[in-house]
């Protein structure tokens, strides 16, 4: 963990620049028509929460169905190894299926949207969802799959995936997903690590118009794997799947003739503890080893509810779209758990908004008429750089919210998309949490609050977050520090599987007295720099390792991005500090252009104005590179560490991992060039 020892010099200097941009800020307030059928509308929550916490969460306890009552909302004896609900019972997939046949039978549960233009979409009903998962839940069984045990699945966005994972929820196994763009090895570990021993796979999925070959790179990774296993894999390609010449046998099946064989058998749902694990998710750390983040049945499931219904606002008549995959804990909490247990209609997309033209994403909302979207930045800064001749072919009129997740999202991508999208009616909600949260912590509550672009907004109601210095204390609002989260929520990652020490070591050691067995000594810490203003919102500046010092100051690498993204002209920026003799660190740019822009001088010039506006003289760059395009890991992270290789002229570091491995060298020899 990289805290800086610089951080008391620049709590006391304080940042004038910096406070009268906040001064500054806009402030959006919610349409009145939306807030007049959101679901929360009433202000009086944030206090009523407080004042009647644990017991506030029994509103998100409330959403689901249990089959044995919880005697306690919160047990926080032994902290941070809380418990939440406990002694209570119940089962995911009930809840997310069965308590909705009788009203919802008939609804579509997923809409899903194959990557071929309409060639294949799929409606699953809550009836047939249900119907499908009990085959494969009765399938998984009788190839050995016990309650406890972990099925990996490594699957794109095809309907098999969630099906897959509300089988195992029926069972009372855990799923362990594995974004279908990480490598082979990165399978491997994770399957070693979980001591996994059934996996869930397909052939292939289509990838900008072609098949392209997944159950390769799935039986590489097998390979990797020290136990027996037990595959499952998915035809998503049939006939166009052939030239891979895959043959199944030995220890892999068929998913379609597994559910045949056990076409219409129903399995009884299996009661889970409350406590009990839904699911793991790796996530990466500060070392190289992937974390094994453990979410619960009751607490994980309620969280996801509870955000869903009042962040997303969802209903159960809503057609619900979120672009992420399944693969992220954005997708398993705002894809399948959160809206499936709420009863609404969810949707699935298998390709990339650019195919096969840049407006896929608004056509297909506006054929199936969604009411949300819920996205990352990266792609609300793609789909600006495309320009807004492509949502303006749609009608996007059945938009009643938009969401954003994953990263900061400067102001003025947030304003294209509240204009372009939501044509000024839509809330725009930016959700900050993470994959250990379970679910969104720090956002707007979008019928009640006023939004600022820029900032997520304050805690949700019932949440502790503060803003603290590299002691512990509270910092002034405008000025940067760690944020943290005081108390515990029921969304909270239970431990790092089989590994307590580094749990604690992680995400409590920083800010807690360890010793003590007092929950008010416990402090939660997500390694993120913030700053709040006096209306209590939080602006995430980012990963504290993505936060520069440059000569003594403390500038989020994010904040000076969003100010070169505020340049006409600009598409995207990232920044990284290069080693410098006098200032310690320096500011390194590297810059894509917006269509139908060059990289030129005026433009270099109007970026290093631009930063001086809106920071300071300050964070000046010192380089500012223009490239066609910035190094990205299949997520579409940017990969700052490469860039920093190249700001220190060093040799560069792996670019294995890279969706574009080309591009680095092709801005190394731009930045030496210059
Ligand atoms: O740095 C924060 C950033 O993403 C991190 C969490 O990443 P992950 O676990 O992969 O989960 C992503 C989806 C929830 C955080 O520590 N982050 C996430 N959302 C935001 C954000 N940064 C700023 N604003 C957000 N809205």
């Amino acid at each position: 963990m990289s805290m800086s020892v610089e951080y008391d010099r620049i709590m006391t200097e304080g940042d004038n620049q910096l406070e009268a941009r906040l001064a500054e800020q806009e402030v959006f307030e919610p349409s009145k028509s939306f807030v007049e059928q959101a679901n929360v509308s009433d202000p009086e929550i944030y206090e009523e929460f407080e004042e009647n916490w644990p017991e506030c969460w029994e509103a998100a306890a409330d959403l689901l169905e249990w089959e044995t009552d919880y005697d306690q909302v919160l047990d926080d004896s032994d902290p941070p190894f809380y418990e939440w609900f406990t002694g209570g019972e119940l089962n995911a997939s009930a809840n997310c299926l069965d308590r909705h046949l009788d009203e919802r039978g008939d609804e579509a549960a997923i809409e899903w949207v194959g990557e071929p233009v309409d060639e294949d979409d799929r409606t699953y009903t809550y009836e047939e969802l249900h119907r499908e998962v009990n085959e494969f839940a009765a399938a998984l069984r009788e190839r050995g799959v016990e309650e406890d045990d972990v099925v990996t699945m490594y699957m794109p966005m095809i309907p098999e995936l969630p099906i897959a994972m509300l089988a195992c929820a029926r069972i009372g196994a855990p799923h362990s997903v594995v974004f279908a763009g990480f490598s082979a090895d990165a399978l491997a570990t994770r399957m070693n690590s979980a001591e996994s021993e059934y996996l869930v796979t397909c052939d292939g999925y289509y990838r900008r118009g072609d098949p392209l070959d997944h159950l390769d790179k799935a039986n590489q990774g097998l390979a990797g794997v020290e136990h027996d296993t037990t595959t499952v894999v998915v035809d998503r390609l049939g006939p166009n799947g052939d030239d891979f010449g895959h043959d199944l046998g030995g220890d892999q099946v068929d998913y379609g003739d597994l559910v045949a064989e056990h076409e219409g058998a129903e399995v009884e749902p299996v009661t889970r503890d409350a406590e009990d694990m839904l699911f793991l998710m790796y996530t990466s750390g500060t070392t190289g080893k992937p974390k094994g983040v453990k979410h619960t049945t009751g607490g994980y499931l309620s969280w996801a509810s509870w955000t869903s219904q009042s962040v997303l606002d969802i209903e159960p008549d809503d057609t619900y779209f979120c672009s992420a995959d399944i693969g992220w804990i954005t997708g398993h909490s705002y894809i399948v758990y959160g809206p499936l247990s709420l009863g609404t209609t969810t949707m699935m997309y298998e390709g990339t908004p650019d195919h096969p033209e840049r407006d896929r994403l608004w056509e297909i909302i506006e054929e199936y008429e969604a009411t949300q979207l819920y996205t990352a930045p990266t792609a609300i800064r793609a789909f600006m750089k495309w320009g807004e001749e492509f949502p303006d072919r749609h009608d996007l009129s059945s938009l009643r919210l938009l969401g954003t997740v994953g990263e900061p999202i400067n102001p003025r991508a947030w304003k294209w998309y509240y204009r372009h999208i939501g044509d000024e009616e839509c809330p725009v909600v930016d959700t900050w949490w993470q994959t250990e949260t379970g679910g969104m912590m720090v956002t707007t509550l979008p019928g009640v609050k006023d939004m600022k672009p820029g900032a997520a907004g304050p805690a949700l109601p019932g949440l502790d977050v503060q803003i603290l210095d590299t002691f512990g204390d509270e910092v002034e609002p405008g000025k940067a520090g760690y944020l943290t989260v005081q108390k515990p929520w029921p969304g909270m990652l239970r431990t790092l599987y089989n590994n307590d020490e580094r749990y604690i070591d992680e995400y409590w050691a920083e800010y807690s007295d360890t010793g003590s067995d007092d929950p008010d000594d416990w402090v939660y810490f997500p390694e993120d720099g913030a700053k709040i203003d006096d209306d209590g919102y939080i602006t995430v500046l980012g990963r504290v390792d993505d936060v520069l010092n440059v000569s003594g100051h403390r500038l989020g690498t994010m904040e000076i991005e969003s100010a070169i993204v505020g340049v006409e002209g600009v598409a995207e920026a990232a920044v990284v500090g290069g080693n410098h003799d006098i200032k310690g660190e320096a500011v390194y740019a590297y810059v894509t252009t917006e269509d139908g822009y060059e990289g030129t001088d005026e433009l270099r010039e109007a970026i290093v104005a631009g930063v001086e506006d809106a920071i300071g003289p300050i964070a000046r760059p010192e380089q500012v590179v223009f490239t066609p395009d910035l190094p990205k890991t299949r997520s579409g992270k940017i990969m700052r560490r490469l860039l920093e290789n190249i700001a220190d002229g060093e040799e560069l570091g792996n670019t294995s991992t890279l969706r574009n491995p080309d591009i680095v060298e092709e801005i190394q020899q731009k930045a030496n060039a210059e």
